[in-house]
């Protein structure tokens, strides 16, 4: 019997460079507990704490950075907005917008700063609507090399559509001023990167980039998604803190990380707003980020802009700290800190899925990070501190992790080589 085209079409995904490499460890790595990919959570409890594969552990692997996901005013938002709103209101907002929307657009905008925001059902989606709209034929498109994978996605619809793409070196401004010097004659252009590398919490520097950016007739987009609500006054992100304004810039926004809720943003000017939404298919073709929600998002904006923002903050500078400083104490190579994302070095794909996996069975979960959200042989165990750990729970952490140097050869400061996080 030939094969049908179902299995033929099977057959040649396994054939595909990273199912092979994926699926290789998931021979290493049989059930999920060991593997500790397609975890099923059966139950979130209070501070973090999950049930999880018959086990509770400590949940080290959240973006909710605040803990603002438990928030009971957060949650009577959403409850009181399914009441009033219904689950979903069923259409693109091509047509039409509920109020919760334009509410939650125009406290989103006091808040960060901007003249308007823009909600798109997500931050996948704002980048691969925004960035391939924003740009023509005759217009250029430099991305980072390492920016996000959503990036990356609409830069290759902007691609198709006849843009021209050039990868510039990672955070590097000598690098974008080489392409831009080199490209020739172009109309405009946008320069896309991460607010926060999200896999090494790191920062670009986006003065200097910003500096390059101006002065060869080119708007930085910046995707700030893990600086949502935890970078800067207010939590309003990493541009307004680097730059003190957003003359030259598009920033993009979540809400389903420091926010909590469901969606992303672009923060811009009113005219801007109107051309994105006439230029954006995943906003004109897609459903929008379900009503209760919205409701939610009006909420967190108004705890982001009282006085309650400085004590959330305080108490995860505190936590960030803890785990800071008991790390610093133990050699590793560690990048970022500044945002709530810690990344330790392993390096070796199985060690750093044998690293998760042992920090599991001590009651903690963090995520084992490999090839190719980094690059390959520079895996990391990628921790996320929350406002809502206890101390207790990060003394744990630390002494897990003391434990892991001595089951896994983990990279120093002494041993390593250079960090090859940002390579
Ligand atoms: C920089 C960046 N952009 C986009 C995303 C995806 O965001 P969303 O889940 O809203 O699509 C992430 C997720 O972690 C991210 O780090």
């Amino acid at each position: 019997m030939s094969d049908s085209p179902m299995r033929l079409l099977a057959g040649a995904l396994r054939q595909n460079g990273l199912v092979r490499f994926i699926e290789h460890f998931n021979k290493l790595f049989p059930n999920s507990r060991s593997h500790l990919k397609d975890l099923v959570v059966d139950r979130m409890r209070p501070n973090r704490v999950m049930e999880v594969e018959g086990r509770t552990v400590v949940n080290f692997g959240s973006d909710s950075f605040l803990g603002l996901d438990q928030d009971p005013r957060v949650l009577e938002a959403i409850k009181s907005g399914v009441e009033t709103w219904g689950a979903h209101n069923g259409a693109s907002r091509a047509f039409s917008s509920v109020r919760a929307n334009t509410d939650a657009e125009d406290k989103l905008a006091a808040w960060l700063g901007t003249e308007a925001t823009l909600i798109y059902p997500s931050v996948t989606l704002a980048n691969m609507g925004a960035i391939p709209g924003l740009v023509g034929k005759q217009d250029l498109l430099v991305v980072d090399e390492q920016a996000h994978n959503s990036i990356q996605e609409g830069a290759k619809i902007a691609k198709a559509n006849g843009v021209r793409v050039i990868t510039f070196s990672h955070c590097d401004p000598r690098g974008l001023k080489k392409v831009l010097d080199e490209a020739g004659e172009y109309r405009v252009a946008v320069v896309a990167i991460d607010g926060v590398y999200s896999m090494t919490g790191e920062l670009p520097p986006l003065a200097e980039l910003n500096e390059v950016a101006l002065a060869r007739r080119a708007v930085l987009y910046v995707d700030d998604a893990h600086g949502t609500g935890v970078i800067g006054a207010k939590g309003r992100g990493t541009v307004l803190d680097a730059l003190g304004s957003y003359d030259n810039t598009l920033v993009i926004g979540s809400l389903s990380k420091g926010f909590s809720c469901a969606g992303g943003f672009i923060g811009c000017t009113h005219e801007f707003k109107r051309l994105l939404k006439m230029r954006s298919n995943t906003y004109i073709f897609g459903g929008p980020v379900v009503p209760p929600y919205l409701e939610a998002v009006c909420v967190v904006c108004d705890i982001l802009e009282s006085g309650e923002y400085d004590l959330l903050r305080a108490r995860l500078d505190r936590n960030l700290a803890q785990f800071a400083n008991g790390l610093k104490n133990m050699g590793l190579v560690v990048s970022g800190g500044v945002t709530p994302i810690v990344s330790v070095l392993v390096g070796d794909e199985e060690d750093t899925l044998n690293g998760g996996q042992f920090l599991f069975e001590k009651g903690y979960y963090v995520q084992s990070v490999t090839f190719p959200a980094v690059p390959y042989h520079a895996g990391v165990l990628r921790i996320q501190v929350n406002a809502n750990h206890l101390t207790e729970s990060i003394t744990g952490l630390l002494n897990a992790m003391k434990a892991l140097q001595g089951a896994i050869k983990l990279p120093t400061a002494m041993t390593a080589a250079p960090p090859r996080l940002a390579a």
